[in-house]
């Protein structure tokens, strides 16, 4: 038997190791891929993917490929590639352009080279290469059938630009899929947030007072976790409702600036700007720890903490302890980008299995929809939601009931009980 440590592999060799580890956890995608190989339901389709580069993307991006498309990747954040992925990819004849750690220089002149595939199809994740294509190349996006966008920030943005008449091709809100955001966005957010910070500094979570910034489906996740692990959960809110919920769901509430007095650990997940702020820094304790698990590092307000800082050292991977002039020390993880795929792994698989069969299903829809739909942003169709949930469930080995014809019948009518 050839014995082998997985450190004598190359790194294409390695990046396909973990692609099959991966594949193993997502069953979902991988009937699709079945079906697609012969169907082909995309060939000869170019496709420009904006997607983080992880073992989870190489997965969709062989199922894809399999369905006849004609697919180039580039990150959807410089700081979530993984190198051994990309360079499977590109084994596999997939061209990734990405390198974990590039600079922004680097990061756009990757999502520009994307571009210069000439997409039929778009594939995003936060809209960088939406934007991007519509500033940069507006040319483009006449032949552009249509687009996808993966996550709520993207989502966001993207509703800015069709509601400002900016947008030139019609994309799917993958992300407001019902198996997308209630399980990627919470249990995916919640267990790999909780992952990346206890692999940067390797904390013990148990007593300590964390503050989850964002009561929306990801910091519902990471409050429902770190609660798991034993902390005292803080939430901070600007929404009334989602506060009253985090209040009933059994948390503490109240405005950040009260909870920067007493809490150990700060994470955002809210999709806006200057979060934790010059005034939030001041109030903080000796030893407060932030991080980001939002999409974009602009939740931290990296240049206010800066500001206040005589001194910034590099501790542990990941890990920056800034002193500030007061004397007090503050420890920013991963540089405020998203810490769940920065300092670990992202989403485990089983999840991003859900969101890529979406992904995967919604581009096949697209295409039969060609020439159908007016530039604008469009739900996930229930039926994609729906078999996608189907056919996790059955992977699960779980089966369920139905409606009897008498019960199918009740809801439809205006009957009443008695
Ligand atoms: N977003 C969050 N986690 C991810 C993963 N593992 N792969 C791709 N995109 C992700």
């Amino acid at each position: 038997m050839k014995n082998y440590d997985v450190k004598d592999l190359s790194l294409a060799e390695q990046g396909k190791l973990r692609i099959d580890w991966a594949g193993r956890e997502m069953p979902v995608v991988k009937v699709i891929k079945q079906r697609f190989a012969k169907e082909k339901p995309l060939e000869g389709i170019r496709i420009s993917a904006c997607l983080h580069i992880t073992t989870e993307t190489a997965n969709l991006s062989l199922a894809l490929r399999e369905g006849g498309a004609d697919l180039v990747l580039c990150a959807s954040n410089p700081l979530s590639t993984q190198d051994d992925a990309a360079a499977a990819l590109v084994d596999y004849g997939i061209p990734v352009n990405a390198i974990r750690g590039e600079d922004n220089e680097t990061y756009y002149r990757h999502i520009l080279t994307a571009l210069e595939h000439k997409p039929q199809l778009t594939m995003d994740d936060g809209a960088d290469l939406v934007s991007t294509l519509h500033k940069e190349h507006t040319e483009l996006a006449a032949d552009v059938i249509g687009g996808t966008e993966e996550t709520t920030t993207g989502v966001i943005r993207l509703r800015n630009m069709a509601r400002a008449r900016k947008l030139g091709y019609p994309i799917i809100a993958v992300n407001d899929a019902q198996t997308k955001r209630f399980f990627d966005n919470r249990y995916g957010t919640g267990q790999s947030t909780i992952d990346g910070i206890t692999r940067s500094t390797n904390i013990l979570w148990a007593g300590r007072k964390v503050v989850v910034c964002g009561y929306g489906w990801c910091g519902k996740g990471i409050a429902k976790r770190a609660q798991g692990m034993g902390a005292q959960v803080i939430v901070t809110e600007v929404n009334p409702i989602s506060a009253l919920e985090a209040a009933m769901d059994g948390y503490q509430v109240m405005p950040l600036i009260e909870a920067c007095k007493v809490g150990d650990i700060f994470i955002t997940a809210t999709g806006n700007k200057n979060v934790l702020d010059k005034a939030h820094f001041v109030q903080m304790k000796d030893g407060a720890i932030v991080a980001n698990s939002g999409h974009f590092n602009v939740e931290i307000n990296i240049p206010a903490l800066e500001s206040l800082s005589k001194s910034k050292r590099r501790i542990r991977p990941f890990v920056d302890e800034y002193t500030l002039n007061a004397g007090k020390h503050i420890y920013l993880l991963g540089e405020g980008r998203l810490i769940n795929l920065a300092a670990a792994e992202g989403h485990p698989a089983s999840v991003m299995d859900m969101s890529f069969a979406n992904q995967a299903l919604c581009l096949e829809w697209l295409v039969k929809m060609k020439g159908k739909l007016k530039p604008d942003v469009y739900p996930v169709p229930g039926d994609i939601d729906r078999e996608v949930g189907r056919l996790k469930l059955s992977s699960m080995g779980i089966a369920i009931d139905s409606l009897t014809e008498e019960q199918r019948k009740y809801l439809e009518s205006w009957e009443s009980g008695t």
